[in-house]
């Protein structure tokens, strides 16, 4: 079920090529990413969009994996790229993207990074809370330039795995509150301001989300709000902005959707109420960052000690861990492995698999089944290509993983793995 395939050695493939033989070229850990598969992706959005006529945006949250390469895959897509700091703006404009096509979040812009934004006249901010519109106006003041703003609301959605909760008050850090008039003060400051352009709203409401439902509901809740100004100021937004989270599978357990069904939902309904509401139907855009990168990539570790504790658990050690993959120690996140050596052999033992830092919370997985395992087999963790490099650490001055691409039968490092000078490259003597 997983998208990776056997070959004759019995070895896992990504993308066609054997990865134990990644494994020894490259060293472990190695993230690999299949390109097709995140071109794949990319275009279940884009396509469905297209094929129903909608205009629309389907931005990249680069959050999920930012690197100069996979924002070279988004810009060869078409895709626009969301970055929320200056690193990441940094890291899109090297990777050649069009200013035009970054729009920018955050909950605490600095200066720094809105005047980084209105230099490179990037496409959009979206604006956060009351301090940015004062820093982002002040900015622009200066520079006596003009950006398009979409506001970021807080519709009072919370969305579980596989249900949804609606509360009257939002308790969130992000965006303008839509039930105690923030949201319409921050309306009326954009609106008024002759150098922010009232583009449109914005709501996300949350991450790893399997139904539609949330999202429907939010879009009405937006829509509340979007009467009110309609009526109060004849105003109609041009673009709605629905945010990501569209769910995948890490494990058995997971079940997501296909891309397109989350389109054609959002699409529906954004129509449903813009006739309803008699404005012209806004252009829709979508930042969505796990469901392009998460499944397409996977971990090769190589597997190092094992520990029997009797009646209780046994252990593997692997040459990686929370440092390359801080989600199962963060969020108690599910993942799957499989022995990438040896693929074929009947699975007769449960072990749990261990990272190697100085930490017991450091675990990948609890109770996975695999062949009798040996140290220097090779595990490979799947559905490991969101937030992990992109949270990765250096805890216990473990060297970042290098990352591998494969795409038609051909591999190629695009990050290439911390060396022990990158480990102290920013370290000053006191001697
Ligand atoms: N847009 C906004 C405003 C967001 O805050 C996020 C994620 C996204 C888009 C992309 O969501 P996605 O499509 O990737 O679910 N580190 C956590 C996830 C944090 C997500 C934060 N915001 C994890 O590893 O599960």
């Amino acid at each position: 079920n997983y998208p990776f395939t056997m070959n004759e050695r019995g070895h896992l493939e990504i993308g066609g090529i054997d990865t134990v033989e990644l494994a020894s070229k490259y060293g472990t850990p190695l993230y690999v990413y299949d390109v097709s598969l995140i071109r794949q992706r990319c275009r279940a959005f884009v396509k469905t969009f297209q094929n129903l006529g909608v205009k629309a945006q389907v931005a990249y949250a680069s959050k999920a994996f930012s690197s100069i390469a996979i924002l070279q895959v988004m810009k060869q897509e078409g895709l626009s790229v969301d970055v929320v700091s200056e690193g990441e703006l940094y890291t899109a404009l090297q990777a050649g993207v069009d200013p035009k096509k970054i729009h920018m979040h955050g909950n605490n812009k600095s200066r720094r990074e809105l005047e980084m934004a209105v230099e490179n006249n990037i496409g959009c901010i979206v604006v956060d809370n009351f301090y940015e519109i004062e820093l982002l106006t002040e900015v622009l003041e200066q520079a006596e330039k003009k950006i398009d703003c979409i506001l970021r609301v807080t519709p009072g959605i919370h969305s579980e795995t596989h249900q949804y909760i609606i509360t009257g008050n939002e308790d969130s850090k992000f965006g303008f509150d839509l039930q105690n008039g923030q949201a319409d003060q921050a309306f009326q400051l954009v609106k008024d301001h002759p150098y922010l352009n009232m583009k449109g709203l914005h709501c996300h409401i949350g991450s790893q989300i399997f139904d539609t439902e949330g999202f429907v509901q939010a879009t009405k809740i937006l829509f509340n709000k979007l009467r009110d100004w309609n009526e109060g100021f004849a105003y109609a937004p041009e673009v709605l902005n629905l945010g990501g989270g569209f769910g995948i599978r890490y494990t058995e357990e997971d079940k997501p959707l296909p891309l397109e069904n989350y389109v054609e939902r959002l699409v529906d309904t954004v129509k449903q109420e813009s006739d309803a509401l008699q404005i012209p139907m806004p252009e829709i855009w979508i930042e969505p960052g796990r469901s392009i990168v998460g499944d397409a990539g996977l971990t090769l570790y190589t597997i190092g000690s094992k520990k029997h504790i009797p009646g209780i658990r046994d252990y593997i050690s692997v040459d990686g861990g929370m440092t390359d993959n801080i989600r199962p120690a963060l969020y108690q996140a599910k993942y799957h492995g499989v022995l990438a050596n040896r693929v074929r052999e009947k699975c007769e033992e449960i072990v749990s698999v261990a990272g190697k830092c100085c930490e017991s919370g450091d675990m990948l997985i609890w109770d996975l089944p695999v062949p009798n395992v040996n140290s220097g087999d090779i595990l490979a963790i799947l559905s490991t290509g969101a937030y992990g490099y992109s949270m990765a650490s250096n805890y216990n001055r473990i060297q970042r993983a290098a990352v591998v691409f494969v795409e038609n039968g051909e591999d190629k490092l695009v990050i290439r793995r911390e060396s022990y000078e990158d480990i102290i490259s920013h370290d000053l003597s006191y001697e």
